[in-house]
């Protein structure tokens, strides 16, 4: 499998302590700005499948809007239940205010 360098939005347009969701073939990803520093996760809560970009963005915590499960952004660990395992996470690159995703193929 080998890393691709995939350019997914603006950095302009995620302002500190939100999220925004952007596609990419058939993966969802939620890209949240975490002080200045952005964090890409799978769009999909390891519960049942809520989606994670839709909720709150707490510190560097991301809400399930569905049943309040919380994952730290920087690790895709689990901070709060109902969920039990991690997310899914992905390395980001900016430059030039664009966002760069490494998604494996
Ligand atoms: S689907 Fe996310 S907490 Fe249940």
């Amino acid at each position: 499998m080998e890393d691709k360098l995939v350019e997914i939005g603006n950095a302009s347009d995620i302002p500190s302590g939100t999220t925004r969701i952007f596609e990419y073939e058939d993966i969802s990803i939620a890209i949240c700005n975490v002080s200045g520093n952005f964090y890409a996760v799978e769009n999909v809560c390891s519960h049942d499948d809520g989606p994670l970009g839709e909720g709150r963005l707490i510190g560097k915590n991301i809400e399930c809007p569905r049943h309040g499960a919380q994952f730290d952004v920087t690790t895709g660990e689990i901070t709060r239940m109902p969920a039990y395992g991690p997310i899914q996470t992905f390395p980001v690159r900016v430059k030039n205010n664009k966002i760069y995703v490494e998604i494996d193929e």
